[in-house]
């Protein structure tokens, strides 16, 4: 999934700095990406910890992540499951079709309307199947995430949910085929969650703490509004030209919370190795950040300058940005 603040290109220098300074031998270790997005940082080390923890306030990363994290032991037929969603019979009675999709007169074009109802009649299916008994919830994360993948590949935006665009796009004109989120197999089992970073840290305890928050004001509940939509298929008065929904205002897109709401996480933090990822143009600056984490132990910073992609929202087309860095903060805590 393209995704903002995704840190699938910093992959490799995330691994490099952590293994650093925690050592190469992860097995003992709790490994917890508390803002998880897409789930790239975790995948990246369930295979090598004891235990990943994963959490995101927002629905759909939580979907994505009970598949990407949570699922480990391979599911019997899950093919078979993909291939019947793929031809089921397509209905125009469902939510997405009537609130985002252009031909039921919602005003909206977030799908053209075959994806739209394609949409509907696949999420429709998992509940059923869910609410029957038909299928358990490592199976049902599984049908969801690939769900939730395969729409978002189809959408008609420019990047984001935040708008779509007036005539249907050469990606979104294409059928959308329902395609596996494969999820790594492995022996150890894993947690994730769906809350406020702020309170979970109060319940949970580990030794290494990943922390990628928003970084402006951008909120990813308002961005990815129509994910949340899919994923929790519920019923609602769509708002505005967008068809928002209510969402999450994070304290961390906010000038005022941000560095209240940071301090709050590192000191209930047990954790003993605390890493930070956090852009320079960030509502904390490099030296508020430092000056928190300095109060609770060793304070390192390590950085990365990286080539920064920004979709045009008149052409549809991704371009070069300026060269942006990227920092990781640690702290050992
Ligand atoms: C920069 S993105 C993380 C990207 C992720 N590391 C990846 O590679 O896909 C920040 C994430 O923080 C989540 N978030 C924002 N505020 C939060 C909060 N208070 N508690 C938990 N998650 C939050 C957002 O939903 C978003 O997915």
């Amino acid at each position: 999934m393209n995704y903002i603040g995704s840190k699938l290109k910093l992959s490799s220098f995330l691994r490099e700095k952590i293994l650093n300074v925690v050592g190469d031998d992860l097995s003992s270790k709790i490994f917890c990406d508390m803002f998880a997005g897409t789930g790239v940082v975790g995948r990246n080390f369930k295979k090598d910890v004891k235990k990943v923890i994963s959490n995101d306030i927002e629905h759909y990363s939580f979907a994505l992540n009970q598949n990407y994290i949570g699922n480990h032991e391979d599911i019997t037929d899950k093919e078979a499951f993909i291939e019947e969603l793929n031809t089921l019979h397509v209905r125009d009675n469902g939510f997405i079709y009537k609130h985002y999709c252009a031909g039921s007169g919602s005003g909206r074009q977030y799908f053209s309307d075959e994806n739209g109802k394609k949409i509907d009649t696949i999420r429709i299916k998992i509940k059923e199947w869910k609410e029957n008994k038909k299928i358990n919830d490592n199976l049902y994360y599984f049908l969801l995430a690939s769900l939730l993948e395969s729409a978002d590949k189809v959408a008609n935006t420019a990047s984001v949910y935040g708008a779509f665009l007036k005539h249907i796009k050469k990606a979104a004109s294409k059928e959308l085929v329902l395609e596996p989120a494969y999820f790594e197999l492995n022996d150890n089992s894993h947690q994730v969650f769906n809350e406020d970073s702020n309170d979970l840290i109060k319940k949970i305890q580990g030794d290494i703490l990943y922390l990628d928050p928003p970084y402006n004001q951008r909120q990813y509940g308002a961005n990815y509004h129509v994910l949340n939509t899919i994923s929790l298929y519920d019923e609602f008065i769509p708002r505005g030209i967008t068809g928002m929904r209510e969402y999450n205002r994070s304290a961390y897109c906010k000038k005022r919370e941000v560095s209240q709401s940071f301090e709050d996480l590192i000191k209930n933090a047990n954790f003993s190795y605390i890493f930070l990822s956090y852009n320079n143009e960030g509502l904390m600056s490099e030296e508020d950040v430092k000056k928190i984490m300095s109060k609770y132990g060793k304070y390192d910073l390590v950085q990365k300058k990286y080539q920064r992609f920004k979709a045009d929202s008149d052409t549809n087309r991704s371009h070069k940005a300026d060269k942006t860095f990227e920092y990781l903060h640690i702290l050992e805590k």
